[in-house]
């Protein structure tokens, strides 16, 4: 079943110069091999046909025919008699995956001694965290004589958070609030709510991976929509909402994960406007929303231009304030609170009230506690820029506006090989791959930039130092194998 179809015009777009030394079918074959690696054109995207193509590019029919034939023959073409060629990557095109236990990023808690672990883009809890427990404690008494379950959330906490999205442009009420166990847990109660097995998830490609692997585990089906250089595409999230019929759309607008992108007031304005077209439910998740570093005001939350009750927003304390926390919360349509509430109940009654009262408490204290957490961070990416910029400046990043990591662009498709000897080089790290589908992505890495900062520098000097191990290898060495297009001196290997 095909997902969303390339128009010819944009896939000449995404070519660019393609043209190499070599014949010209190879050069176009390994190009969009390229940028099928790469996410641009995902898995299940339909191929404009020969004659199209031919017509925009401009290239005879038979360069193009050669091509796509190539393509088939390469795996990443599969083509039915009378139907449009569709995009596939074929087992194995990545080094690495597939993963035991599956994609999600699961932290370690205890990291080996000396292990630099670069896995989870989390900050250590903000000074004034014992204070606000403190602070918690003393409000406890009050709850005691109930049951102390709380499965919508604890009235203060509900109100807050209430408070907070209306002073964001959002009017909100507190029977519009649940409170969860983290980000995560309010994306899984959704996911349990609304969609069944075989049902499809639009998601951007790339994504944050435990989303994908949750909808895997359904079972349901990702339908990815590339992201460009300059972040959402947005013809093409129109095209994907209105050809592959989601049930459900997972987006991150603010400091995307892992590519740190904001999306734009226009292109908030056309999401909530196809997605009301469509009748898809669409979920925002703003888990990083409060880390913004070089924007002073991040635009409306996703839901405020919503048109038909069709938005779900979650929100997490994990990032702007402590993972250990464990809470989150969803802001839904008050309509659907009730049937998120009996779902919920099957699985737990509600989070932790003492956690709960001490997010409320940090809540009051919110503006001291970010703006010394925002300049942790600008430090922290500061020092990680450097150190990329002195060890590795051939890995290439746009530095995000906000978020916690980069996404580094590698000159070949290594990330699997690469994250395998940092490991034994002291770094943990998480594969490209695992923000993708079918092993896209294997020319990109992730980097957090929320160690200490000279823990930061250490991470890259190591990591500089597998990168130069694994060129000397000849597997996966980063100067003979070809994606990017602009070099097709070495057609065969797509990755070692
Ligand atoms: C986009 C995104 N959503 C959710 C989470 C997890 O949030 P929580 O700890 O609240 O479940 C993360 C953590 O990295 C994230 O990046």
């Amino acid at each position: 079943m095909v997902d969303r179809s390339a128009s010819a015009t944009y896939v000449v777009r995404l070519l660019g110069s393609w043209r190499g030394a070599g014949p010209s079918y190879r050069a176009l074959a390994e190009r969009i091999r390229a940028l099928v690696l790469d996410g641009r054109l995902p898995p299940g995207t339909r191929m404009p046909s020969e004659r199209e193509l031919a017509r925009a590019l401009p290239a005879s029919r038979t360069t193009v025919a050669a091509a796509y034939a190539l393509l088939r023959e390469w795996g990443f073409l599969a083509s039915r008699r009378g139907a449009a060629s569709r995009v596939v990557i074929p087992p194995g095109a990545g080094t690495g995956g597939p993963y035991p236990g599956g994609g999600a990023i699961v932290p370690v808690s205890d990291p080996d001694g000396g292990v630099l672990d670069m896995c989870a883009a989390a900050l250590p809890a903000p000074p004034g965290l014992a204070e606000a427990v403190d602070a918690a404690t003393r409000a406890l008494p009050a709850y005691l004589g109930g049951h102390g379950y709380t499965p919508l959330g604890a009235p203060g906490l509900r109100e807050l958070l209430a408070q907070r999205y209306s002073a964001r442009g959002l009017p909100t009420t507190p029977d519009q609030i649940l409170v969860t166990g983290g980000a995560l847990q309010a994306f899984g109660l959704i996911l349990r709510t609304f969609v069944s097995p075989g049902d499809r998830v639009l998601v951007e490609h790339p994504t944050y991976p435990n989303v994908l692997e949750a909808v895997r585990q359904v079972p349901a089906r990702a339908v990815p929509v590339p992201f460009g250089p300059d972040g959402w595409d947005i013809a093409m999230l129109e095209a994907t909402f209105r050809q592959a019929a989601p049930r459900l759309a997972y987006l991150v607008p603010e400091f995307h994960n892992p590519t740190g992108s904001l999306m734009p007031e226009a292109t908030r304005e056309r999401v909530a406007a196809v997605a009301a077209r469509t009748r898809t439910l669409t979920v925002a998740d703003e888990t990083l929303v409060d880390l913004s570093l070089d924007v002073d005001q991040t635009p409306p939350p996703l839901a405020a231009y919503d048109r038909s009750d069709r938005i779900l927003l979650i929100g997490s304390a994990s990032k702007c304030f402590w993972g250990g926390l464990g809470v989150g919360w969803l802001r839904a349509p008050a309509s659907l609170v009730p049937t998120l509430l009996r779902v919920r109940a099957v699985t737990d009654l509600g989070t932790s009230l003492l956690s709960q009262l001490t997010v409320a408490e940090l809540l009051a204290r919110e503006a001291a506690i970010l703006a010394e957490r925002r300049a942790l961070v600008r430090a922290r990416r500061a020092s990680l820029a450097a150190a990329l910029a002195q060890h590795l400046p051939q890995w290439r990043f746009t530095m995000p506006a906000g978020g916690l990591s980069l996404w580094c662009e590698l000159e070949a498709p290594v990330s699997s090989t690469l994250v395998a000897l940092a490991r034994q080089h002291g770094v943990r790290l998480v594969e490209g791959p695992r923000f993708g589908l079918d092993g896209a992505f294997e020319r990109f890495i992730r980097l957090p930039y929320t160690l200490a900062e000279a823990d930061l520098t250490r991470a890259v000097e190591r990591l500089a130092m597998s990168y130069t191990a694994l060129a000397s290898t000849t597997a996966g060495a980063p100067d003979t194998t070809v994606t990017t297009g602009r070099a097709t001196s070495d057609p065969t290997p797509v990755v070692t």
